[in-house]
């Protein structure tokens, strides 16, 4: 190093150099030697330069119109399960996580391109060698010569005479922080506590409408409209139903009669017991089983899959995503083995006057896995 370079500045003399004085002293105090330097466009404005531009805007403005698509599609596109029935109505529902994937992945895709296009086409190509050594702090002639390196590197590249560059990559990025912002906060848009007065994350489709009313256990026969109900001589000792709620009123109600066996929360394991199993009760819910007959819920409370297999001799409701054992018969279907760590919510049920199951009341407990007030 020179004695130039050794010598201390003042906050003055600093204040009098200029940038380009203070980007090369930064490099000298750095032992930093630029070998090779290559402007790509030593000559500004050419056709070549403009259309590279071009070439470069049209990324960022892709990316920026694919994100807004995304976010129209995320939030318009109709989304609800719709039949096979309904061709029409099934094949746009099935468009809507192709779309979104498409378009945020587009999205993504073109700030990559356009970041690397731009990286290709405007950054000046150079080689610099620097002398390793030790560090010396962060005096303020180093703050100011980095910072002045910093503001050469952003003017070498041309960025800021880049207009259109510039707009399309702050269109681009904008619209793609929008969307990830959508993303993350689009699940929270919708009020659960707004549902015709009620808070739908509290009840399930076994609440009574109004006092009174009963709720069946209703079977799946695949014909939404054949509605089959279930009495206590349609299951065999040690069998078991996948049950859901139906009401009357619901009979001649095409929607509920489809609707109510697609909630989520709704399907219930009916489990005969073989004669002579001496199953532990919860306590407080030594009356929700109608003699051999138990209703667990049949969302697992590890991650909401079906807990669809019943092992009669063992007593156990076993969860095939992830292996969860639930054990009706010790320990009124708490988890004993798998990730699960806690019990089926049990729906309280009992035979009708004219003989068949119903619901006594809606769970007393959240349905499915994790939720934030459940305490067991
Ligand atoms: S969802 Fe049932 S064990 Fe994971």
């Amino acid at each position: 190093m020179s004695d130039q370079e050794n010598k201390d500045y003042t906050e003055a003399e600093l204040a009098e150099m200029s940038r380009d004085e203070k980007m090369r002293l930064g490099l000298a105090l750095d032992d930093v030697e630029l070998v090779e330097y290559r402007d790509n466009w030593p000559v500004k404005g050419t056709r070549a330069e403009r259309r590279a531009e071009r070439n470069v805007a049209a990324w960022f403005a892709l990316a920026g119109l694919s994100a807004l698509a995304f976010i129209a599609v995320f939030i318009f596109w109709p989304w609800g399960y719709q039949p096979p029935s309904d061709p029409t109505a099934h094949f746009i529902y099935s468009l809507y996580n192709p779309l979104i994937g498409f378009f945020l992945g587009l999205s993504i895709l073109a700030v990559g391109i356009g970041v690397v296009q731009y990286q290709k086409k405007f950054i000046p190509h150079e080689v610099a060698v620097q002398q390793r050594h030790d560090g010396h702090g962060s005096s303020e002639v180093d703050r100011q010569t980095t910072a002045a390196i910093l503001a050469d590197a952003g003017e070498r590249s041309g960025i800021a005479r880049r207009k259109m560059i510039t707009r399309s990559a702050g269109f681009g990025l904008g619209a793609f922080g929008l969307g990830a912002g959508v993303f993350a906060l689009g699940g929270m848009v919708r009020n659960p506590w707004s549902e015709e007065g009620q808070a739908s994350l509290l009840h399930t489709g076994w609440m009574p409408e109004h006092p009174g009313e009963k709720v069946y256990l209703r079977r799946d026969t695949g014909n939404p409209h054949d509605v089959s109900l279930l009495r206590p001589e349609d299951i065999d000792a040690g069998g078991f139903e996948t049950v859901f709620p139906f009401r009357e009123s619901w009979r001649h109600n095409e929607e509920e009669l489809i609707t109510s066996m697609r909630k989520g929360d709704a399907p219930v394991m009916l489990i005969r017991l073989r004669p002579g199993s001496k199953p532990v009760k919860r306590k407080g819910q030594e009356n929700f089983n109608y003699g051999d007959y138990y209703a667990y819920s049949k969302i697992c409370t590890h991650l909401g899959c079906p807990t669809s297999l019943f092992e009669q001799q063992t007593g156990r409701l076993l969860c095939p995503c992830h292996q969860s054992q639930f054990d009706v018969v010790n320990t009124y279907a708490k988890p004993v083995f798998g990730p699960a760590t806690r019990a089926l919510p049990q729906l309280p049920i009992t035979v009708d006057e004219d003989g068949y199951f119903v619901a006594k009341g809606d769970f007393i407990e959240p349905v499915g896995p994790a939720y934030w007030e459940r305490k067991s």
